[in-house]
Order: C-alpha cells, then structure tokens, then sequence
C-alpha cells in the first residue's frame, strides 16, 4: 500500500486501544479468548457431600431455581444465593477452594487469569483479609505478592510474622479488570464463600485490610477511618472472633504518613494474640 494507511494494522491498532482503554495491562497469550462465548457448563458446581454428610439430614434444596446450562450467567440475586448453598456444603478450605474454581456466578472470573484463594498457614492464628486480587496476584494466582503485598510482609515482620505464621485471604476471589473497584453486585456475590473461609478456617484473630473488606465483613456504612483500629467480634456461625480493620497497604503506598496507624494497629493484634495465649 503505496503511503497509504494499512487498513488491518488501523484495525488491529485500534482494537488494542480499545482494550487498553477497557482495561486490558497484561497479555497472557497469543491466541484471543472469548470469555463470554456461551458455553453448556454447570451454573453451580457443588462439590459433592462427603458420606458423613450424606446420610441423616440431607440438605435442603436450593431456594431458588438454578438456571439450565447453556446459559452461565446468573441474576445476581440468583449467585449471591447460590454462592450461600454452594459454600455451605463444603467442609473443608481444599473443599472451598475446589467449589470457588468451578462456580461459574461470578463474572469477575471471566476476565481475570486465575482465582487467587489464599496464602499462608491455612492453621496459623492471624486471618487478613483484603480487596481484590491486582496484576501480580492474577498472575501468580496468590493474594498480596505485588507491591502492597511486599509492605505487608514488613508490616507483619513488625510483629515478628510472616506468611508461615498468617493466613491471607481477600473478599473478591477473581481480579476486576484493570483493578478497577468490585461492584456491590461482585462484592456480594463473593462474601458468602469469605463468610464460609473464615467459619472453616477459625483464626483466632481477624484482621480487615482497607474499606470494602471492613464494611462488608463488619457489616457497616462507616467508613475505614473511624473504623480502624477498634476492636469488635466476629459474631457469625457461632463463632466469636476478635477482628479489627487497619488501612490498605495499597492505602499506605499513596499516603506514606497513614503508616503509623497500621504499625500501631499490627501492635494492638500482636498484643490481642498474646492475651489470647498465642505465641510468635
Ligand atoms: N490488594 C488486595 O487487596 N489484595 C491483593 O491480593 C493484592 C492487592
């Protein structure tokens, strides 16, 4: 084409931007994927009841209908609810997790590269609970590797911690597009397998990084700054569990002078795992 512009390179070019400007960071293959092709897999793959489950009560069926494949997409009333039955039926976190991999009601899942469960001592004292997985999470399929993952590890050496002695979650399983915030709809989609991961793992002490993890876990409209550093229980599943909320990592990266509230709410915890009988 003699000075003229390539019409499939104009188009590719902007199909890129396009993407770009949707959120698209990362390439993680060659060949295109169509994540929202239609595809006949189940809505709501529970794992199936262990034998002890089984035999003398037998669940109650789900409230509400679950639509037929080939149809993936839920109302999202429909996947808060079936997120509730599917996460009541698991037993175990390696049960929990096997049910977040094949539960198909969130949509997060479909542009994100991989579920992003957890890290850590699934038996150590200490739960954290964040946001959403980012870049480097999706990527590595564990929470909290990247750059707020790192101040993190400090924050907890602080108190003579690391992952071998925590348990690291986050309240959205999949990452948002271009980290872009959970929608209440994703957000409430997820909270009843995090409600379920706290009643299976039973840490001693929990602690909620950032906004949307205290709100939602805390079951409030206060905001992170008047609710951190407070200590309130975890009243749910017949547990009671101290929790307290701090600043997001990622918080403290941007406003570097916050960082003195979460050193004295990590002390606060230690001192609260301590008085609870827990070693370092
Ligand atoms: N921010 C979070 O809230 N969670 C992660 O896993 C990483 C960054």
């Amino acid at each position: 084409m003699a000075g003229g512009i390539d019409p499939v390179k104009a188009s590719a070019r902007a199909a890129l931007r396009w993407l770009m400007d949707m959120g698209a960071d990362e390439t993680v293959g060659d060949v295109p994927i169509d994540r929202f092709a239609t595809v006949a897999v189940p809505v709501a793959a529970a794992p199936a009841p262990r034998a002890r489950e089984a035999a003398p009560t037998p669940r109650p069926s789900p409230a509400r209908p679950l639509p037929s494949a080939p149809s993936t997409a839920l109302p999202q009333g429909d996947a808060a609810a079936s997120a509730r039955e599917i996460a009541a039926t698991c037993d175990t976190l390696p049960a929990l997790r096997a049910a977040l991999q094949s539960f198909e009601g969130c949509s997060l899942k479909k542009t994100a590269t991989q579920l992003v469960f957890a890290d850590g001592a699934p038996d150590a004292p200490l739960m954290l609970i964040g946001e959403a997985p980012g870049r480097d999470e999706d990527i590595k399929g564990l929470p909290f590797v990247g750059a707020s993952g790192q101040l993190l590890d400090r924050v907890l050496a602080a108190i003579g911690r690391d992952r071998t002695k925590a348990y690291i979650t986050n309240m959205l399983f999949w990452r948002p597009p271009g980290n872009r915030e959970p929608t209440i709809e994703e957000t409430a989609t997820c909270l009843p397998f995090v409600e379920r991961h706290i009643a299976l793992k039973r840490p001693k002490v929990i602690v909620t990084l950032g906004n949307i993890a205290a709100k939602q876990i805390l079951r409030t409209s206060e905001g992170i700054t008047r609710l951190r550093g407070k200590w309130f229980l975890y009243e749910r599943d017949g547990l009671s569990i101290p929790i307290i909320a701090t600043f997001h990592p990622a918080a403290l990266l941007r406003n570097p002078a916050n960082k003195r509230y979460v050193w004295r709410d990590f002390l606060s915890v230690q001192e609260k795992l301590e008085s609870l009988g827990v070693e370092r």
